[in-house]
């Protein structure tokens, strides 16, 4: 049996460690061959391939990024996009296809398993964590590490100079990262794309916190709106590609909070420094773990499945459960981490 596997939408610290387990476990246990599909779903539609064996995957557990290559092209929007998958997967021997990615491209998947007869297992990645039916993606801790770091950083810098430092991470629907880096780097404030916040609110805690002598640290994830104003609605726009920009609002809020505060403040934005470099021990465990279920479906022959983490199993659950909705950060989970504000 020949194997297609592809990596979709942003890149993310463990794309690499699913592939071996998926390669090594595949070829040493079932006689598997594989099909590396090139920049996402542009791999299948255009027929474009990369050798994917034992020696392919050899030292890449550690390494960032994809092997693969990615993309955000949606195979639904291309002219016959459909037929002309499903043609060059006949015309190399693909007999099933592991889609490894986000809301996006789990979302196709879904929909070539279940409607057009497509032969699709998922597994679920994006740093935001933002997945329905997973506990956690791979990714997200990288992420978090990253960023956690940054804030003990900013903190020494912050207290030098008695300066307010907003800390602005990637989350554009879901504040997961700013939730758990914000709670572990011990930030003053947290703000999520969940619920808008009052730019008075945020100035009341920061003042409260130089009234105990500490510089405070804001974290504020990119996609986080302001209750009172349209100001970072104004500031949104498409990039050359179509995609939505949010730009700014942590630039926004640190002149925001130098204006009514008369504190000075700085912003740092994190951006994909989140998304870079080595993996951390968590994802490639769970990674590794995705890539040896994955490639268990397939053998199963349960299509129109992806593999998910409840707990500590690895379990199957239909691929669309996991794109119906967001998951989002709940209040109550918000509200809980608001004692440690101001
Ligand atoms: O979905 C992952 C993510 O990193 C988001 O957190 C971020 O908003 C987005 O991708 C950035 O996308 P791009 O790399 O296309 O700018």
């Amino acid at each position: 049996m020949r194997v297609g596997v592809l990596t979709g939408g942003g890149d993310c610290p463990g794309l690499n460690a699913v592939i071996r387990a998926i390669v090594r476990k595949g070829v040493q246990e079932y006689g598997y061959e594989f099909t590396g599909f090139r920049d996402g779903w542009r791999g299948p539609l255009d027929g474009r391939t990369v050798p994917l064996d034992i020696a392919a995957v050899r030292g890449i557990l550690p390494r960032g990024g994809t092997v693969l290559g990615s993309s955000r092209t949606n195979p639904l929007n291309e002219q016959d996009g459909i037929r002309r998958i499903k043609d060059n997967l006949a015309a190399l021997g693909v007999e099933a296809l592991i889609t490894i990615g986000g809301e996006d491209t789990l979302g196709v998947a879904t929909r070539l398993a279940d409607e057009y007869g497509i032969p699709c297992v998922g597994v679920p990645k994006t740093i935001d964590n933002d997945l329905s039916a997973t506990d956690y993606t791979f990714g997200f801790d990288t992420a978090v590490g990253i960023a956690t770091e940054a804030i003990d950083r900013l903190h020494t810098t912050a207290e030098s100079h008695m300066r307010v430092l907003v800390v602005e991470v990637m989350g554009r629907h879901a504040g997961w990262i700013a939730l758990h880096s914000g709670l572990a780097g011990g930030a003053n404030v947290i703000l999520i794309p969940e619920q808008p916040f009052d730019v008075d609110q945020v100035c009341a805690w920061v003042t409260s916190r130089f009234r105990a002598s500490y510089a405070p640290i804001v974290v504020v994830a990119e996609g986080a709106v302001p209750r009172d104003g349209d100001m970072v609605l104004k500031d949104q726009s498409l990039d050359s590609f179509g995609h939505v920009r949010l730009s700014g609002v942590g630039e926004w809020l640190a002149k925001q909070i130098e204006k009514r505060t008369g504190n000075e403040a700085r912003t740092t934005v994190l951006g994909h420094v989140q998304r870079g470099g080595t993996p951390s021990a968590f994802d490639r465990w769970l990674a590794t773990r995705f890539g040896l279920h994955a490639i268990d479906c397939v053998r199963d022959g349960d299509f129109g499945k992806m593999v998910a983490l409840s707990g500590t199993a690895i379990v199957r659950v239909p691929i669309a459960a996991a794109t119906a909705r967001l998951k989002t950060v709940e209040p109550e989970l918000y509200e809980e981490v608001g004692v440690f504000f101001g």
